[in-house]
């Protein structure tokens, strides 16, 4: 199951909000359809954002054809700006927007859009390539008959077909390691019990759900070796923001002597920041808390804090891994490349 595939004049999403009960796509023709399904986490995780971001160019391109000449900067100037801030802490958003427009060329005409097309397709190319670097790293830290834990989904569907932190257990598996994953559900959109449990239940890894709260009960009595997750965004001091609940299971982690692992490529780093402090992290609607599938879950006047994402202390990340190599602290991403 891909997340997003490009069409010959459009762009398919795999629809994530309704998996794994319902096998459906979207069929995205316009910018304001794709920014809609992203906001929306009809497509999610930051490398498929990164790729939807690229190819949203395109999308927003092939309308603006249709625009007089004088008109077609100023509405791809807007459409852009729209679909790189549809989700503000996964940083591989606006990075694959910015890759995809520096081959903008006015007027527009077939050529450029070519051009454009073919800078996306670069783009998870590089992507895959990545992965198969980090994820070939990250198997080394597989122990035969290791129980890990994980948070949020970094699986194909967050990604351009191969995972992040996931993809470390696909490939352990291909290696014939024998292992076991407890899978936080991941509240309040269950990224976790929805998206994981399935990849993983796919790939015949034996996975076991858990709500997020019993995390430190299975790190207590079940003898965890590792936690693995992927981020959205990584400062140059190796803060990582990724999926809320990262952070107390960092802290977990730290209190039982639990190796915590963060997996993410290159294009996750965001080394212009300083710290985790400057990044920016998205807060959703109390709706998502207080209501499941259309079911009540609090009170209507609840108050509500619904950030999306945290962000966890490069001192309490044992190592990032990316398609470099495993960094440990003081983080130093690639300043010898
Ligand atoms: O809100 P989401 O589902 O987009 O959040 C996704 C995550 O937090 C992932 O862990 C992260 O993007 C890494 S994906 C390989």
């Amino acid at each position: 199951m891909l997340p997003l595939e490009l069409m010959e004049d459009h762009l398919q999403l795999l629809d994530q909000r309704r998996l794994p009960a319902e096998v459906k796509y979207l069929q995205i023709f316009d910018h304001k359809a794709l920014v809609e399904a992203v906001r929306e986490l009809a497509v999610r995780g930051a490398p498929a954002l990164g790729a939807a971001g690229a190819f949203g160019v395109w999308l927003a391109s092939r309308e603006a054809l249709s625009l007089p000449e004088d008109r077609q900067r100023d509405f791809l100037a807007e459409a852009l700006r729209r679909i790189a801030s549809a989700r503000p802490t996964a940083v591989n958003l606006s990075r694959g927007v910015e890759r995809v427009a520096a081959r903008l060329r006015y007027p527009l005409n077939n050529e450029v859009l070519e051009g454009l097309r073919q800078e996306g397709e670069a783009l998870v190319a590089e992507d895959q390539r990545a992965a198969r670097r980090m994820i070939s790293l990250g198997t080394e830290l597989i122990r035969d008959g290791g129980v890990y834990l994980t948070h949020c989904n970094t699986g194909g569907l967050a990604t351009t077909g191969l995972g992040t932190a996931l993809g470390v257990f696909f490939e352990a598996k291909r290696q014939n390691k024998k292992f076991r994953v407890f899978v936080d559900e991941t509240r309040p959109l269950l990224q976790g019990s929805r998206l994981t449990m399935t990849e993983l239940l796919a790939e015949d890894i034996p996975a076991v759900l858990i709500t997020d709260s019993m995390a430190a009960a299975v790190m207590k009595e079940k003898g965890v070796d590792g936690v693995f997750v992927g981020a959205d965004r990584i400062a140059a001091n190796g803060d990582a923001a990724n999926k809320v609940g990262t952070l107390q299971l960092a802290v977990t982690a730290r209190f039982f002597r639990v190796p915590f692992y963060v997996v993410a490529p290159e294009s996750t780093l965001d080394p212009a920041l300083a710290s985790g402090k400057e990044i920016k992290i998205e807060e959703r609607s109390a709706r998502e808390i207080k209501y499941l599938d259309g079911i009540q879950l609090a009170p209507e006047t609840a108050e509500v804090f619904n950030p999306a994402f945290d962000v966890t202390p490069g001192s309490l990340i044992t190592a990032v891994i990316t398609e470099h190599g495993i960094f440990r602290e003081p983080y130093n991403f690639g300043a010898d490349r």
